[in-house]
C-alpha cells in the first residue's frame, strides 16, 4: 500500500483472535463465549442460521459493540481498549446498507473517501477504481435510490474498501442477490483475497461457506458448535448419505424402527425421507435394502450423494442451517454420537 491507502503496522500473526467472548441484552444470550481465530490472508465464514449471534460477533469485532465478557484482538490490537486502532484496519459492510439512498455511487465513495481522510486527491480515483471492480460505472452517477438490490450491496461492499483495509468483515453480503450477482461478489471477494485481504464473513447459505471459505465456523444459539475446513466438517458426516423416500410418513417410521436395529445405521427421519450416514455407503446400502423389502417396506426413491453442510448442520444441532427458525422447537436433546 504505498499511494496514500491507510498502511497502519498491524502487529499480529492472526488476523483476528476472540476468544470467550460473551454478549447478553436484557433476557437473550446473543454469545455464549465464543472463540475465534482468522489468519491472515484468509476467508472465513460465520455459518449460522437467523439470530445465532453472527451479526453481534461481527460488531464486537468492529467495536460497535462492547463484550460482556471475553476478548478479541483484531489485527493485533484490542477491540475494548484500542478501538480506534482496530477501525483504522478495518472495513465493515453491515448486514443493513450504510450508503445514502439520495447520493449517487459515486459521491457515495466520495464522501466516505472524506470522511476517512483519505488524501484528497486520492478520493475521486479510488472512487472510480472502486466503481470498476464493482461494475457501478454505468450507473455511478445516478442516486443510489434507483440501484437494484445488487447493485446496492455491492455499493456497500465497494464503501467498506474505500480505506483499502487489511481485514475486511461483510455480515450476509450476499443476502437476497440473484444467483449471478452473488457468484460476481464472490469473484470479487476471492480478487481481495489473492491480493491480500483477510476476510470475516457471516452467511447464512451452506452452499456459500463451502465456496467460499477456507475455515467455516458453524455457529448456534451463541456457540461455535463446530469449526475447521470445509472438507473437514464434511467428513465428520462419513463419505455417503443415503436418502430414502418411504412415500408416507407411517412406513418412514416403521422403517427408523427396523433400520435402528442394523448395526451400523443410525436413521434420521424427515416426513417420508429416512436419511443414513456411513464410510460405506455401497455395503450399507445394501444391506438396507434388503432389510427394508423383507418387510415390504422398499423406498419409491433412494438417492445416494456425499454429504452437505447442511447435513453436517443437522447431525450437530437437530435442525436445518436455512430455515432453523421453525424447527427450533423440535430440536432433539442431545443427538446420540
Ligand atoms: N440490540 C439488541 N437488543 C436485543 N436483542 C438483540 C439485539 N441484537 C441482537 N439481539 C438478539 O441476539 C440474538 C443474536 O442476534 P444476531 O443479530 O447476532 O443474530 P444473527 O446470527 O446475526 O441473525 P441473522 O441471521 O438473522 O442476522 C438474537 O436472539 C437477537 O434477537
Ligand atoms: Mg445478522
Amino acid at each position: 500500500m504505498t499511494d496514500g491507502a491507510v498502511s497502519r503496522a498491524v502487529r499480529a500473526d492472526a488476523a483476528v483472535v476472540a476468544e470467550g467472548l460473551r454478549k447478553r441484552f436484557k433476557d437473550t444470550v446473543a454469545l455464549k463465549g465464543v472463540d475465534l481465530r482468522v489468519e491472515w490472508g484468509t476467508i472465513f465464514a460465520l455459518l449460522g442460521p437467523n439470530g445465532a449471534g453472527k451479526t453481534t460477533a461481527i460488531r464486537i469485532l468492529t467495536t460497535i459493540l462492547s463484550p460482556d465478557g471475553g476478548r478479541a484482538q483484531v489485527a493485533g490490537f484490542d477491540v475494548v481498549s484500542e478501538p480506534a486502532e482496530v477501525r483504522y484496519r478495518i472495513g465493515l459492510a453491515g448486514q443493513a446498507a450504510a450508503v445514502d439512498a439520495n447520493l449517487t455511487g459515486r459521491e457515495n465513495l466520495r464522501l466516505i473517501g472524506r470522511l476517512a481522510q483519505l488524501p484528497g486527491r486520492l478520493v475521486a480515483p479510488r472512487a472510480v477504481e472502486l466503481l470498476e471492480r464493482f461494475g457501478l460505472q454505468d450507473a455511478a452517477d445516478r442516486p443510489v435510490r434507483t440501484y437494484s438490490g445488487g447493485m446496492r450491496r455491492r455499493l456497500d461492499v465497494a464503501a467498506a474498501l474505500v480505506q483499502r483495509p487489511p481485514i475486511l468483515f461483510l455480515d450476509e453480503p450476499t443476502t437476497g442477490l440473484d444467483p449471478q450477482s452473488r457468484n460476481d461478489l464472490w469473484t470479487t471477494i476471492r480478487e481481495l483475497v489473492a491480493q491480500g485481504t483477510s476476510v470475516v464473513l457471516t452467511t447464512q447459505y451452506l452452499e456459500e461457506a463451502d465456496r467460499l471459505a477456507g475455515r467455516v465456523a458453524v455457529v448456534d444459539r451463541g456457540l461455535v458448535i463446530a469449526e475447521g475446513t470445509p472438507a473437514e466438517l464434511k467428513s465428520r458426516m462419513g463419505s455417503t448419505v443415503i436418502e430414502l423416500g418411504l412415500g408416507d410418513e407411517e412406513r418412514a417410521i416403521r422403517s427408523v424402527e427396523l433400520l435402528s436395529r442394523l448395526d451400523r445405521a443410525q436413521p434420521e427421519r424427515d416426513a417420508s425421507m429416512v436419511r443414513l450416514t456411513s464410510h460405506d455407503g455401497p455395503r450399507l446400502l445394501a444391506e438396507v435394502l434388503r432389510a427394508l423389502d423383507a418387510e415390504g417396506l422398499a423406498p419409491v426413491t433412494i438417492s445416494v450423494r456425499e454429504p452437505s453442510l447442511d447435513d453436517v448442520f443437522l447431525a450437530l444441532t437437530g435442525h436445518h442451517a436455512e430455515g432453523a427458525i421453525e424447527a427450533a422447537d423440535t430440536r432433539p436433546t442431545q443427538a446420540a454420537s
